[in-house]
């Protein structure tokens, strides 16, 4: 009997499976409550007294080698599962990639920084929070010039000189005090304004300035500049200039561009008049130059300025300025396919 048990004693220790169903009709077969185990324990009283030791010494041997082989086994497997979970099932079908959108701003912004761009225009940026200098001073708006009612300004409450810039023209000013001509950049940026909000306006919204200084700039060179842009952007090329105000430039203007009146959206859109007002410009007032140390008996410039919110809310034909700051992901989504 002795040597039977040796046998299964080789037996358990070679034994191996890959299921945990085989590992349990192990266990039930050798360590079970009618497993060989207890029918070999229940037989002891009728061992020779002589043979109890060695009898015994090899059950028990017997029932450590099978306790530990169904431990390791379970182990193996069950480590061997955790793995499995890790990497999931590897012959499932993947999860489609979900697409993400631009923001609608920021495709225009691309967009009107490419056009500009191929023309040899770089980008440059400047801080949300400006000082008076780089806002208003420089720019021929002295305190208590008129002008600065223009713009509604937020102001940072304990100190009258910092306040938050609402127009990136403070960002041309920088560019100007920190490079000589020819200068031809162009400023997108996010500017701040204290007006109600509503659906056609909000206290923020996005602006691309441009700025060009040389020898010899004219406003024909201007006039040129802002025809290629419409051109490419719009796809249209009948723009006109219409006189209009701004303290940093002279003579300045406001800048239609022809759209049409072949649609019903084209008559909402222009109110019924086929032009639509995009920007304003004009040749960058000498004061100015001389402000940021440009000498103006050499130099001269052209400058513009126009909203990047208005041309997306055109160009997408969305009713409501407040929809491109409430990140309404059934909104952006919607803008998947473009740029
Ligand atoms: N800074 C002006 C504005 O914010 C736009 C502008 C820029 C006009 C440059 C003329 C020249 O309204």
């Amino acid at each position: 009997m002795i040597d039977k048990i040796k046998e299964l004693i080789e037996e358990a220790e070679a034994f191996t499976t890959q299921s945990k169903e085989e590992v349990e009709a192990f266990r039930i077969k050798y360590l079970g409550s009618k497993g060989l185990l207890k029918a070999y324990f229940a037989e002891f009283k009728n061992v020779a007294n002589e043979q109890k030791k060695e009898f015994g010494q090899t059950i028990n041997q017997l029932k450590k080698t099978a306790e530990d082989k169904v431990n390791a086994l379970k182990e193996e497997l069950e480590s061997k599962e955790e793995t499995k979970s890790v990497y999931g099932d590897l012959s499932r079908p993947g999860e489609p990639i979900e697409i993400g959108a631009r923001h609608p701003i920021s495709i225009v912004k691309n967009q009107i920084i490419d056009i500009f761009s191929r023309i040899g225009f770089n980008v440059s940026e400047g801080p949300e929070i400006e000082d008076d200098w780089h806002n208003f001073t420089a720019l021929n708006l002295p305190e208590y010039h008129p002008a600065r009612d223009m713009q509604d300004t937020f102001f940072i409450q304990t100190d009258p000189d910092i306040l938050l810039r609402t127009h990136t023209s403070s960002v041309q000013v920088r560019y100007m005090e920190n490079n000589k001509p020819p200068i031809r950049t162009i400023s997108p940026g996010r500017v701040f304004r204290n007006e109600a909000i509503s659906a056609r306006s909000h206290c923020f919204f996005h602006q691309v300035e441009g700025l060009y200084i040389d020898k010899d700039v004219s406003f024909a060179d201007l006039k040129q500049t802002l025809q290629y842009f419409t051109t490419e952007m719009f796809g249209k090329s009948k723009i006109r200039l219409r006189p209009s105000y701004f303290p940093f430039t002279e003579p300045s203007a406001e800048v239609d561009v022809y759209w049409g009146l072949e649609t019903e959206t084209d008559y909402k859109m222009t109110k019924g008049t086929g032009w639509l007002e995009i920007m304003g410009c004009g040749m960058v007032d000498p004061n100015v130059l001389e402000n940021c140390g440009i000498d103006s008996k050499t130099y001269s410039g052209f400058a513009f300025g126009m909203g990047i919110d208005r041309i997306a809310l055109l160009l997408h034909q969305i009713s409501d300025i407040r929809l491109l700051s409430e990140n309404d992901v059934r909104f952006l989504e919607q803008f998947k396919s473009a740029l």
